[in-house]
Order: C-alpha cells, then sequence, then structure tokens
C-alpha cells in the first residue's frame, strides 16, 4: 500500500499521516513514512527524538555527487539518470519500532523539465520506494502533488486529499484531484477534517462530488491540548483514534492486491 497525503496547507496532513503510519504499525505493518513536505515535521509528528538533528537527504551533497555523479545545483551537466539508491532507504532513515522515516528536504521545482543531481536522486529514491519495497508507504506531502512525475505517481497507490470545510481547502483538493487524474494515479480519496457539524461535512461533501470520502474527523479540542502540550499524537483523544481507525481499514480493504 503505498499512500500520498495532500491537501492545503494547515489542513490537518502530517497529524493523520503520523497517526496512520502508527495505526498501520500497531496493526503489524512494516511502515516506511515519506517526509515530502519542505516545511518538513513528520519526525516531530512521530515523535522521533532528536528531531532537530536529522539531516533531509536532500543535503547530503556528498551522497548526492557520489550517487549521481555531480555537485548538488549544477544544470546541464552529464550525470547518472539511474543512480543506484536500493540501499539508501534503510542506511538514511531513523527509525523507531517498525517505522522508517525518510524526510527528503526542499525538493527544488525543476524549470522548464530540465533536470539537477538533488532532483534526479531524490526521484530515484521515491520511485524505488514506491516500486520496489513491501512497507505500507505513507507520503506526507505538501500542498501538492506536482512533483510526483508521471512515471513516480504510477507507484502511488491512492491519493488522499485532506480537506477542511473553507472555499480555499476545497479549492486546493479540487486541483489536486484534477491533478491526480491528469498522472493516472489510480485511486483518490477524501478526509474532512476539523468538523465541527453536519453542515460542514455536507459541505465538503457537496464540493467534491467526484471524489471518494472515506472519513469525516471532527474538530477536536483535545487534540489541539496535545498539540500545546507535548505534541505527542499517542495522546490523542479517542475521538480521533476512531476516524484514523476507520481509514486506515477503509484503505485496507480498497488496496488489498
Ligand atoms: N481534527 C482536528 N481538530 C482540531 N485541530 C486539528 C485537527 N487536525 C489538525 N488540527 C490542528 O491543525 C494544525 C495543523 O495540523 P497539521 O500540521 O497536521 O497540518 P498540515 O496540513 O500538515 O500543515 P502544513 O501544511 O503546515 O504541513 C495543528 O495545530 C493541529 O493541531
Ligand atoms: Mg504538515
Amino acid at each position: 500500500m503505498k499512500i500520498a497525503i495532500t491537501g492545503k496547507g494547515g489542513v490537518g496532513k502530517t497529524t493523520i499521516a503520523a497517526l496512520l503510519s502508527v495505526s498501520f504499525e500497531k496493526a503489524g505493518y512494516k511502515v516506511i513514512a515519506i517526509d515530502a513536505d519542505p516545511d518538513s515535521n513528520f519526525a516531530s509528528a512521530l515523535n522521533f527524538p532528536n528531531v532537530d538533528k536529522i539531516i533531509p537527504l536532500v543535503e547530503m551533497r556528498e551522497l548526492i555527487k557520489e550517487r549521481v555523479g555531480a555537485e548538488p545545483g549544477n544544470v546541464g551537466m552529464y550525470f547518472k539518470l539511474n543512480p543506484k539508491v536500493d540501499d539508501i532507504p534503510d542506511k538514511y532513515c531513523i527509525k523507531k519500532d517498525n517505522i522508517k522515516l525518510i524526510i527528503m528536504g526542499t525538493i527544488k521545482k525543476a524549470k522548464g523539465g530540465c533536470a539537477c543531481p538533488e532532483n534526479v536522486f531524490l526521484r530515484e529514491v521515491i520511485n524505488h520506494v514506491l516500486t520496489e519495497r513491501d512497507e505500507v508507504v505513507i507520503m506526507d506531502m505538501d500542498a501538492g502533488i506536482e512533483h510526483l512525475e508521471r512515471g513516480t505517481a504510477e507507484g502511488v497507490d491512492a491519493v488522499l486529499i485532506i480537506s477542511e470545510p473553507s472555499k480555499l481547502s476545497i479549492d486546493t483538493s479540487k486541483r489536486i484531484n484534477r491533478l491526480s487524474k491528469e498522472l493516472k494515479i489510480k485511486k483518490v480519496f477524501s478526509v474532512g477534517n476539523k468538523i465541527s457539524c453536519i453542515d460542514e461535512e455536507n459541505y465538503i461533501r457537496e464540493q467534491l462530488k467526484e471524489v471518494q470520502h472515506i472519513s469525516f474527523i471532527p474538530y477536536s479540542s483535545g487534540l489541539r491540548k496535545v498539540y500545546l502540550n507535548d505534541g505527542d499524537l499517542l495522546k490523542s483523544p479517542k475521538e480521533i483514534f476512531d476516524k484514523i481507525k476507520e481509514i486506515k481499514e477503509y484503505l485496507e480493504r480498497e488496496l488489498r492486491n
């Protein structure tokens, strides 16, 4: 199961990605969590220790140079387009129990389709994880899936679009849905988050008619308190865990091979 989680800024992507990762892990799966959001905080949400010391892959200049054959930042030079990356997930992840976390770092947008060493490297790592690994993969993305190129997107089994009840969030969700179709992503699901009443749920249902809705997570003051305290999402209230379980079980049913 390879799942990409996306949606407008602040809708709850990282919270849901972290809780889903833990939920799959607790059910006995091995999980690879990928932080593909430039403003990364998946590690804190997963409660990994020494978060400040973690170096994102994109900043490992020596490693990129060794594998791709050119210094990061070089454009138009000759370099390997299919560098060796099969050892990267295990060597350069941080691990806690059965969750391996890979932090990508900021992936610059390639201008005019040109490739630079760091983009080639990160793309290959993502491709490798999506196509060659057996673990459940949960990718925490930013507000778009633009840097999933067509080739990479083929490895994604489902995009989970998180929306909150607001026009701006819905606009982003619609755009992501269109893009997912263009990229021929196999399945696109919707999760509504921060829902305060049935009207808000209906608003999201109405606005995103063409997407399959998995779950609506309530606005939770208990979850807000967790973020105000130590941020340990394992202390989230039951109402949140129940919804995460619902999403996990739905994905298991839908994505079973
Ligand atoms: N169901 C909820 N109820 C109340 N607050 C929530 C809920 N889900 C998320 N939040 C709050 O929303 C804020 C943003 O959550 P989160 O960081 O998971 O969003 P994000 O989409 O990953 O944001 P970013 O785009 O910045 O990466 C957090 O402070 C979190 O407490
Ligand atoms: Mg986030």
